[in-house]
């Protein structure tokens, strides 16, 4: 695997113009991001040896090197989820990519159904901690680099929380802070999921992102993550969750994700 995550680095080396240090994850309700990067260089995923093919409607698969403003970033539009299928070496393989590259900082984002009853559809949570509810570890196995037992105490770097919250209080934008408790998917939570996910703790609940923040705190990349509350699974208001009610409450949050996630990357040092 080593060898295959070094070959897939060599290969992108060869055709990137910059040493970008910042990663970008464009999930939900960051896909207009990609629109503001500019001297773009677009490597279709199908195109880069080893990386896996992603295949739900609404994500696409890119690699986007250029610029955010002044700094040089890679963006992966469209990530690898659990649920289609792969496994968790081929949903995290990027970050390890990543990794290679000489990345040092991640963004990620996500959609989320909120479980805390102060949350309202629509709205953005910075992720402070999360819970790795997924059957199966991505660490799991040979190691192949860093600690066998890596620490977990600081998954969400707290400056990038504090300046995250700084950047939404300048700009007016309203954000909660709160536990993300990933989960394999597809299904949605049923009534009793939701409450018993609130009762370990979490704020909201999503099927992405913990398998690629493990892996990058493993290798040392700081991460930062949003996630939009897309729908509620909050004891007595569980409402009928469907893909396109998801998509429709992220289109609407995604202006003001983007405000945020762009300012922090940019201020990053
Ligand atoms: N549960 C799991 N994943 C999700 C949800 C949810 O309610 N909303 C968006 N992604």
């Amino acid at each position: 695997m080593l060898e295959k995550i070094q070959e897939t680095a060599e290969f992108l080396k060869g055709k990137m113009h910059t040493t970008p240090k910042t990663a970008i994850i464009l999930g939900t309700g960051l896909g207009s991001l990609a629109d503001e990067i500019t001297n773009k260089t677009e490597i279709l995923y199908a195109d880069i040896p080893h990386f896996p093919l992603s295949t739900v409607e609404g994500h696409s698969g890119k690699l986007l090197f250029g610029k955010l403003g002044d700094k040089d970033v890679v963006a992966m539009q469209g990530r690898f989820h659990f649920y289609e299928g792969y496994s968790m070496k081929e949903v995290t393989f990027p970050v390890r990519v990543m990794k290679e590259l000489g990345i040092q900082r991640l963004f990620v984002s996500n959609a989320a159904g909120g479980m805390n009853p102060e949350f309202r559809i629509g709205e953005l949570m910075i992720i402070r901690d999360h819970i790795n509810f997924f059957p199966e570890h991505p660490l799991r196995g040979r190691n192949l680099y860093g600690d066998r037992f890596p620490d977990m105490s600081e998954a969400y770097d707290a400056a990038l929380i504090r300046q995250a919250k700084q950047i939404a209080a300048e700009k007016n934008i309203r954000v909660k802070d709160g536990i993300y408790i990933g989960t394999q998917g597809p299904t949605f939570e049923t009534p009793s999921e939701y409450r018993m996910f609130r009762y370990f703790g979490a704020d909201a609940v999503g099927m992405s992102t913990v398998p690629e923040v493990i892996v990058a705190r493993h290798c040392g990349i700081k991460v930062f993550g949003m996630s939009v509350i897309t729908d509620l699974g909050v004891e007595g208001i569980v409402e009928k969750v469907s893909h396109e009610e998801v998509q429709k409450a992220a289109n609407a949050a995604q202006p003001l994700m983007t405000t945020i996630m762009r300012e922090l990357i940019n201020r990053a040092d």
